[in-house]
Formats: C-alpha cells, sequence, structure tokens
C-alpha cells in the first residue's frame, strides 16, 4: 500500500511517512538509506548538523530512483543564521547531498539563548532560497508559538516537533492546526523508551503487530508526518509495514492517556546550543 501524502498550504505535499538519520554515521547512512528506499520509503530527514548528508545522498544516487519520487528535507544549524551564513549553508548541505533543491528546507532550531532573534533573519533568506528553487518548501522545527509569532511573510508548512505518546504536545499541535501548519514528529518512538510502555504492548499484542508499529500507527492516524530511525534492517522494514491494521478508537483514546510530559530533548525556549 502506499504512504498518504500530507498537503501543505503552499500546494505541496509529503509522504506521512518519512526515514529518520539523526545518530546514523556517514558511512552506515548510505545502507540504512538503501534499505529503506528499498521497502518503500520515498522520503528521508537529515540535517547538516547529523553529518551524514554525503551518506544520504549516495544511497539517493545509487538507488537509480527518479528525483521526483523522492522527498529529501534537510535542516539549518543554529550558528547560521544570517542570510549568508544561510546561503552558504544550504549550497553545502545541496553539494553534498548531490541534489539541486531539497523538498523541504527546515530551520532546525530557533536557537534564541545563543543566537538571539537571528532566526527571522533566517526565514527571510530561506523565502529566498525557496524564490530561487533551491527548497520548494520551507519550515520550522522546534518552534513554540512565540517564536512562530515573529517570523515574517510566508507562513512555514511545517514544524518539526519532539513528539511520541508520552509527549503528545497537545496544545502545541492545536496552535498548528490554527495556523495551518503541518506537525511533524520527531523521536516518534520517544527514542524507543516508550516501546515498553504497558499500553502499547497491549495494543500490539491485540494486533498482532510490534509496539513501534502501534505507535507509528498513532502517529498516521493523529495526522502526524512521522519520521522514525533505525538502522536496523527488519526494523527499517517492520516501521514500514503500518498500513495493514488500524487503531481502534478506544486504542487511540488509551494512548492519549500516556501522556506524562516526557521531553527526552532540548526545550527550544532555554536550549543554548
Ligand atoms: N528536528 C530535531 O531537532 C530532531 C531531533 C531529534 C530527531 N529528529 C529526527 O527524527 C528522527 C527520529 O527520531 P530519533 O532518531 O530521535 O528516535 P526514534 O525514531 O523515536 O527512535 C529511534 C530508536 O528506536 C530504535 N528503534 C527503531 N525502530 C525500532 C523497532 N521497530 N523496535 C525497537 N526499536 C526500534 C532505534 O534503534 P536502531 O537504530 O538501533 O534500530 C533507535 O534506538 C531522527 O532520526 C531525525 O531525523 C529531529
Amino acid at each position: 500500500m502506499s504512504v498518504p501524502q500530507t498537503t501543505f498550504h503552499d500546494g505541496k505535499s509529503i509522504p506521512q511517512l518519512g526515514f529518520g538519520v539523526w545518530q546514523v554515521e556517514n558511512e552506515q547512512a548510505t545502507p540504512a538509506v538503501a534499505k529503506a528506499l528499498e521497502v518503500g520509503y520515498r522520503h528521508i530527514d537529515t540535517a547538516a548538523i547529523y553529518g551524514n548528508e554525503e551518506g544520504v545522498g549516495k544511497a539517493i544516487a545509487e538507488s537509480g530512483i527518479a528525483r521526483d519520487e523522492l522527498f529529501i528535507t534537510t535542516k539549518l544549524w543554529n550558528d547560521a543564521h544570517k542570510a549568508a551564513d544561510a546561503r552558504q549553508a544550504i549550497e553545502t548541505s545541496l553539494e553534498k547531498l548531490g541534489l539541486d533543491h531539497v523538498d523541504l528546507y527546515l530551520i532546525h532550531w530557533p536557537a534564541t539563548v545563543k543566537y538571539g532573534d537571528a532566526y527571522i533573519e533566517a526565514w527571510n533568506a530561506m523565502q529566498e532560497f525557496k524564490a530561487e528553487g533551491l527548497a520548494t518548501s520551507i519550515g520550522v522545527s522546534n518552534f513554540h508559538e512565540m517564536h512562530l509569532a515573529r517570523l515574517e511573510g510566508e507562513t512555514p508548512v511545517i514544524d518539526q516537533v519532539e513528539l511520541h505518546p508520552t509527549f503528545q504536545q497537545q496544545e502545541l499541535r492545536r496552535v498548528l492546526d490554527d495556523r495551518d501548519i503541518v506537525t511533524e514528529a520527531w523521536s516518534p518512538l520517544g527514542q524507543n523508551k516508550d516501546l515498553g510502555h504497558e499500553v502499547i504492548s497491549r495494543i500490539a499484542a491485540e494486533h498482532g503487530v510490534t509496539p513501534a508499529q502501534v505507535i507509528i500507527r498513532w502517529h498516521l492516524q493523529l495526522g502526524n508526518v512521522v519520521i522514525p530511525k533505525s538502522v536496523t534492517p527488519e526494523r527499517i522494514a517492520s516501521n514500514f509495514d503500518v498500513f495493514g491494521f488500524e487503531l481502534t478508537g478506544d486504542q487511540m483514546a488509551a494512548i492519549a492517556g500516556v501522556d506524562e510530559g516526557n521531553r527526552l530533548g532540548g526545550n527550544p525556549e532555554t536550549a543554548d546550543f
């Protein structure tokens, strides 16, 4: 079954299920992405700071898959928010990926503690990159309402934020819905820590599927774009095999009840990197 597409307010669309490569070494990224493409993923999520854009690009080039069938995201790191630095950053990312454009370019963090309001300058630069065709769509990551409110010009198409069963971001999801910004979930499995939750295990047993498949299904049914990471070939395949079952309303409600405000990564308002 093909992956559903989520439509952005700019008219473009993104495969709702993608493949994340944070904490994947450059050399490891090539076989991991190759496996992902082989099992059917067409959406890959990387970032300049992950240090693996070359490895990702190599897998893309070797796959022989037509460019217009792929959806590639990368991200602008915090130290490059000034316009000239941002331009250098996207050019370097494109060169490493071996691409002439990305489908989605994100500001990785607002990074206000270290760089003040430079992210506003970065957003203006991103709009130029879009106009020039270097990025088809532009968005943000780790932005709260206070950061979104200060952007000028276009509205980001997506906000990629930490989101998993024990950290559900209900308030931020409402803010994004109200602004027609798609919610994308990072660390969607809770970096594997949510997989052992008893509610998840029970539902997995009810369907005869893995806990990871339950969580990915939950994201899809909530309407999130979701980008699980794995370097394990069987997991890369099984995480994609989530279109043969559906969670019931009761099961969705049970998972809604496991939220514990369990943030694993940085808080965008206080992160000092
Ligand atoms: N924008 C941001 O600031 C930001 C921050 C963090 C992440 N992200 C993005 O989100 C992606 C996903 O998040 P994440 O990498 O932090 O964590 P995640 O996808 O929630 O979890 C990955 C972990 O779960 C394990 N795993 C994956 N599938 C599994 C399965 N079926 N059964 C058991 N364990 C499984 C992986 O192990 P193995 O790899 O060993 O199989 C890995 O340890 C990243 O790769 C990145 O693209 C973005």
